[in-house]
C-alpha cells in the first residue's frame, strides 16, 4: 500500500534550475511518448476492421505491467494513494458491475443517486457536520455534491461564490484571497471565472498570513481561502483565524481539503495535534476534500461541501430554453461515469473507519520516520511542520542532482520551485 506523500522542495536554488527541469520533464515525457510508439500499435484514424479483443487486452494488460512497476513498490509520490491489490480489484469488480451508470439520467440509475448523496453524507459527517451548529434537514444543513476531482471540487465553489456575491451584493469585480500557496487550481477557477486573485504570503512557517489576508480584504472579495494542508510544504494555514476574518466581514470562506480532508480526520481522532479546519468552525462555509485521494476511490472522484442549500445552489446550472428539453445538471460535466460515483462509495462503505484509522496510523508513523531521516541528513533541511508530507531543500547541493540521485533508486518524487 502506498503509504507517505514524499514531496522535494527546491527553495534556494538559481532560478533557471526550475526550467532545467521543466525543460529535463518535457523531454522524458517525449522519450516515454516515443518508445510507446516503438512498442504499441499507433492509431491515427479508427481502424477499417475492429482488432481482435484479446490482442487489444494483452497489449493494454503489457502497458499496464511496465507502468504499476513504477509506483506498485510505494516509491512514488502523491500518485497513488492505495495500491493494495485486493483493494483494487475490489474496486475494478465494482466499477464493472456499474459500467453503464450515468448520473444525468437519474430515472435510470437512482443507484447513482444513493451512491452520491451517501459519500457527500459520509464525507460531511466526517467534517464536522454534526458540530456545525446547522441543524440537519433544514436549509441551513451542510450539503455538497460529487465532482471529478480536486480541481473540480474547487472550480465549482469559486463559482459558487462568484455568483452569490454578484446576485446578493451586486459584486461585479469578483476578487479571492488566496495565499501563495494554495493549489494552481485557484489560478485556474480565476482564469475560468474572471475573478481576480490576490495572493498573499505565507511566514516563516509557510503558514498564510492572516494580517496580510486582512488589509487585502475589499468591497469585492467573494471568498478567502485556506488549505488543510497546502500541497508544496504539507503545512496547515491558520484556518480558524482565516475563517473567523472571513466570518466577521461577512464573506465566504473555502478550505482546501483536497489532500487532507480525508486523513486529518483520522489523525485527530488517533490523538495527533491536528488545527481545527472543518465546519466545526463556524466561518467555514465550503471544503473540498478528495475521494481519490485518501478516500482510496479510483481516480476521478472528489466532495464539495457547503454550508446550506443556498451557497450550493450557485454552483448548479440550469437553462430552460433550450429545444433538447429542460436542463440542468449539478457540476460541470453533463454526462458523468456514475460507476465511479460507485467505486466512491463501495471503497469508503469497504474501508469504514476502521480501516481509514489504521491507514491513517500507518501513513503517519512512516512519514514521522522519514522526516526524522531526512532531518539527520546536514546537508538537507525540512521545510514546514507537516503530519504526512516531507517536503525539503537545500542551500549546498543542488537538489535536482538529489532528486535525479532519488529517481536512480527507484523513487518517484515531486520536485518543487
Ligand atoms: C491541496 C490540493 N488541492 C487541490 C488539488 C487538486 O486535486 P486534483 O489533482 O484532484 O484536481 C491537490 C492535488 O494534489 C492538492 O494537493
Amino acid at each position: 500500500m502506498w503509504q507517505e506523500s514524499f514531496l522535494l522542495e527546491g527553495k534556494g536554488i538559481m532560478t533557471q534550475e526550475p526550467e532545467r527541469r521543466h525543460s529535463d520533464e518535457g523531454a522524458e515525457a517525449k522519450a516515454s511518448i516515443k518508445s510507446y510508439r516503438q512498442h504499441f500499435t499507433t492509431y491515427t484514424k479508427i481502424p477499417p476492421v475492429g482488432r481482435p479483443r484479446e490482442e487489444i487486452l494483452a497489449e493494454l494488460e503489457q502497458m499496464q505491467a511496465l507502468e504499476a512497476a513504477r509506483w506498485r513498490a510505494g516509491y512514488a509520490s502523491g500518485a497513488v494513494y492505495s495500491g493494495a491489490e485486493d483493494h483494487v480489484e475490489f474496486l475494478n469488480k465494482v466499477y464493472a458491475v456499474h459500467s453503464q451508470s450515468n448520473p444525468l439520467h437519474a430515472d435510470l440509475w437512482p443507484s447513482a443517486i444513493k451512491f452520491e448523496s451517501e459519500i457527500v453524507s459520509m464525507t460531511a459527517a466526517m467534517l464536522g457536520a454534526d458540530k456545525s451548529g446547522a441543524e440537519p434537514g433544514t436549509p441551513g444543513e451542510i450539503c455538497g455534491t460529487v465532482s471529478s476531482g480536486g480541481t473540480e471540487s474547487i472550480l465549482l465553489a469559486m463559482k459558487a461564490y462568484r455568483d452569490f456575491a454578484r446576485e446578493k451584493k451586486g459584486v461585479t469585480k469578483p476578487e479571492m484571497i488566496a495565499p501563495t500557496t494554495a493549489h494552481a487550481a485557484f489560478d485556474k477557477a480565476a482564469q475560468y471565472f474572471n475573478i481576480d486573485i490576490v495572493r498573499i504570503p505565507v511566514d516563516e512557517a509557510f503558514r498564510a498570513d492572516v494580517g496580510a489576508t486582512e488589509k487585502a480584504i475589499t468591497d469585492n472579495t467573494v471568498v478567502l481561502v485556506g488549505s488543510a494542508p497546502q500541497f508544496p510544504h504539507g503545512v496547515v494555514d491558520p484556518i480558524e483565524e482565516l475563517s473567523e476574518l472571513a466570518r466577521s466581514r461577512g464573506i465566504g470562506f473555502h478550505t482546501d481539503g483536497c489532500l487532507g480532508g480525508f486523513l486529518l480526520p483520522w489523525a485527530e481522532r488517533l490523538g495527533y495535534d491536528v488545527p481545527p479546519f472543518d465546519f466545526r468552525l463556524p466561518g467555514v462555509t465550503s471544503i473540498s476534500a478528495d475521494t481519490h485521494k485518501f478516500g482510496y476511490a479510483a481516480k476521478g472522484t472528489s466532495v464539495v461541501l457547503y454550508r446550506g442549500h443556498e451557497l450550493r445552489h450557485y454552483q448548479y446550472f440550469m437553462t430552460t430554453e433550450w429545444p433538447g428539453g429542460l436542463y440542468c445538471s449539478p457540476s460541470f460535466a453533463g454526462s458523468r461515469p456514475g460507476a465511479l460515483s460507485a467505486v466512491c462509495w463501495a471503497a469508503m462503505v469497504s474501508i469504514g473507519e476502521e480501516g481509514y484509522l489504521e491507514n491513517a496510523r500507518r501513513i503517519l508513523e512512516t512519514t514521522a520516520k522519514m522526516r526524522k531521516g531526512v532531518a539527520e541528513i546536514p546537508e538537507l533541511e525540512l521545510f514546514g511542520e507537516s503530519l504526512f508530507i516531507t517536503a525539503f531543500g537545500s542551500r549546498e547541493l543542488d537538489i535536482y542532482k538529489v532528486m535525479d540521485a532519488m529517481s536512480e533508486r527507484g523513487w518517484s518524487l515531486n520536485g518543487l520551485h
